[in-house]
């Protein structure tokens, strides 16, 4: 959800003020997705990295995230939503961690969207989590060392029985991919903008999603 920084500096507003908006545009697309009857929508919220940023900042950003679910929650269990976070959450605030192990608590029994929140996600440090569980396995016996292939390995993965995702969009004109489901994405399709988080739109949304009907998926192999 890139761009919410830069999108308040073209209006003379504070950082705190775009991520304001930028939580706004994450109902938005949140109802979008449901009304396509999409599976998985996985944000990213906050990263392993973005704890370099000025403590006001990332306080903000925790409030916000508490104030979402606060507003949310209600209408989130009725559309059938169910939240789940990737990421290390023990690190966050106790009240945004109390918050979001609430939302996910009564969402568990949701089955129409998938609403994926990374927090204090970053896609080295799941996959060395994954190592690091799956190394202490092998030293117990549990698994044959050298038995390990992808399916095994994404079963330790923080998304573990999730499907990949089949499209990546990022906004804000950056175009990397910021340490986001690195093992997950090896054949995600990409989608790029330079449209400010807080400016996208449902109709962003479906363009990205008509330009990726036209993509032609090979998974590395033939037509
Ligand atoms: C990146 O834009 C955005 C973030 C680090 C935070 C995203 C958070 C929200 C949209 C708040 C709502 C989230 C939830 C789950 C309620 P940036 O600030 O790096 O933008 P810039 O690159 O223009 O500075």
């Amino acid at each position: 959800m890139d761009g919410n920084g830069r999108w308040a500096k073209t209006k003379g507003l504070p950082r705190i003020a775009g991520h304001r908006v930028g939580a706004e545009t994450l109902k938005t697309i949140v109802e979008t997705c449901l009304d396509l009857e999409l599976e998985c929508l996985t944000v990213y919220a906050f990263s392993t990295e973005n704890w370099k940023r000025p403590a006001k900042e990332i306080e903000a950003l925790m409030e916000l995230l508490v104030e979402y679910i606060d507003q949310e929650l209600d209408e989130l269990k009725q559309n059938g939503i169910k939240i789940k976070t990737i990421g290390n959450l023990s690190q966050l605030p106790l009240v945004a961690q109390l918050k979001v192990k609430k939302a996910e608590k009564e969402t568990e029994q949701n089955q129409k969207l998938l609403l994926q929140i990374a927090l204090n996600y970053g896609g080295r440090k799941e996959i060395l989590d994954a190592v690091n569980r799956i190394t202490q396995e092998v030293a117990a016996g549990r698994i044959a060392a050298g038995t390990i292939n992808d399916s095994l390995f994404a079963q330790y993965l923080y998304t573990a029985g999730i499907p990949e995702p089949d499209l990546l969009i990022r906004t804000a004109g950056e175009l990397r991919l910021s340490n986001f489901l690195l093992w997950q994405s090896a054949y995600t399709e990409f989608w790029f903008t330079d449209v400010f988080w807080p400016d996208f739109t449902a109709q962003h949304l479906y363009q990205a999603i008509y330009d990726y009907q036209y993509r032609q998926r090979r998974f590395g192999g033939l037509k």
